[in-house]
């Protein structure tokens, strides 16, 4: 799929993960909406780069209508929709004192990683659904969501997150094939532990993150926002990537703690 003249939106692009795709799928051509919560931020990259911000809640079906309207309002044709938005969270079945997880915070993350993702994707979809077909294909849009390793080996303390995520891991391969009728491609990729202001800021969040990336195989080190910018470059350019997810990780494997 061509970038150059296309509309893409991007949920969480106001920073991390989102914010380095914004850069990548400008800096390709395409007309970028930034969809987030945070306002102040999502303005300042969709204005550098020339797009659209527009304050989005991703679990909530009117704020998701309007960002993709807002893509729509572009003029040009939506051919990529990127789920990043997320949260992490931290929190045991049964924590050390006894009590059980939470079930408020418990729904809250599946609310916006899970639900949010479908809600975008579904939403999206419709949109590129309306749109004349790219090429010889009929390839109308490529969607990528944003799942986690954390998915597939969740480790102690990650019930909510990795449960969001693993749903988000097996939705892919339904969703491609339910939305192969109207020539969208979907695509998951699973980051292992990436520099982003996900892990904070300051001395203690150093520490911490030399320590998440010391098992790292190779290269020995955290992932770049960069590096998860190209690959989803790479995917949504590459026409024959359907309904797979792919680890982004450096080959890490998470162990139980
Ligand atoms: N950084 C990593 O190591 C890592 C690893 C695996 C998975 N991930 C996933 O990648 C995605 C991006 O993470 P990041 O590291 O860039 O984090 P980040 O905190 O830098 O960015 C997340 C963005 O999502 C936005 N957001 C949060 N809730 C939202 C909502 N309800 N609606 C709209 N926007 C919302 C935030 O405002 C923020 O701008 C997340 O889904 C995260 O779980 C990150």
């Amino acid at each position: 799929m061509d970038l150059n003249g296309a509309a893409a939106i991007i949920s969480g692009g106001a920073s991390g993960l989102g914010e380095a795709t914004a850069r990548e799928l400008a800096a390709a051509g395409a007309t970028v909406v930034v969809a987030d919560l945070n306002a102040e931020r999502g303005k300042a990259v969709a204005d550098e780069l020339g797009g659209v911000f527009v304050q989005t809640d991703v679990s909530d079906e009117a704020s998701v209508q309007a960002a993709v309207d807002a893509a729509v309002a572009t003029g040009r044709p939506l051919r990529a929709v990127i789920n990043s938005a997320g949260i992490g969270w931290a929190a045991r079945t049964v924590g050390r004192d006894g009590s059980p997880h939470d079930l408020a915070s418990y729904r809250k993350v599946i609310d916006i990683n899970l639900i949010g993702t479908f809600n975008l994707m579904r939403i999206g979809a419709a949109a590129m659904a309306k749109t004349e077909p790219a090429d010889a294909d009929n390839a109308r849009g490529v969607v990528i969501n944003t799942a986690s390793v954390a998915g597939i080996e969740g480790q102690t303390g990650q019930v909510a997150y990795s449960a969001s995520k693993g749903g988000i891991i097996g939705m892919t391969l339904p969703a491609a094939r339910d939305l192969a009728a109207i020539g969208v491609r979907v695509l998951t990729i699973c980051p292992g532990i990436i520099d982003t202001p996900i892990y904070g800021s300051g001395a203690e969040s150093e520490a911490f993150k030399a320590k998440l990336a010391a098992p790292v195989p190779f290269p020995k080190r955290m992932g770049r926002a960069g590096e998860f910018g190209h690959l989803v470059r790479a995917l949504i350019e590459n026409d024959y990537m359907n309904g797979e997810v792919i680890r982004f990780d450096g080959g890490i494997r998470f162990q139980p703690k």
